[in-house]
């Protein structure tokens, strides 16, 4: 996988997120390719949580400031994204081939980047424009 400029939804911050989330699940792509050892991937896994949690609360906050109307539904999302998290690393630990990395690739990518984050930022693109224009510090 690579990152492609298709993936981003045109709220800076939010892309410059996704992109180092996806950044992450590339690094333990490679670690996994390489056979590294379990802590390895361990300390990789635990940089992906860390910046899949801030992202996440950092999405939340702004959809609940802009009183995103689908807030609800998305919020469940990300709930699930955070227990498949979980999962991930079971699975990981007990057969590190990469097969449950890869489901949650397409998980995350298609159900959360490519299509439930950019309903709210059609959203947010028609009802605050200017946020979609600001700049990443
Ligand atoms: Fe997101
Ligand atoms: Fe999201």
């Amino acid at each position: 996988m690579k990152w492609d400029s298709s993936f981003a939804i045109g709220i800076e911050v939010i892309d410059n997120q996704h992109r180092k989330i996806f950044e992450r699940l590339l690094a333990i792509e490679n670690s996994i390719a390489k056979r590294d050892p379990w802590h390895v991937l361990h300390f990789l896994l635990s940089q992906l949580a860390e910046s899949m949690k801030f992202h996440l609360a950092v999405e939340e906050s702004l959809l609940e400031v802009t009183r995103y109307p689908g807030l609800k539904g998305h919020l469940e999302s990300h709930t699930r994204i955070i227990d498949q998290m979980a999962e991930l690393e079971e699975k990981l630990k007990r057969d590190p081939s990469g097969e449950s990395l890869v489901g949650f690739f397409e998980d995350w990518f298609l159900r959360h980047v490519l299509s439930g984050d950019r309903d709210y930022a059609d959203y947010l693109k028609v009802e605050f424009p200017a946020i979609c224009r600001r700049k990443a510090a």
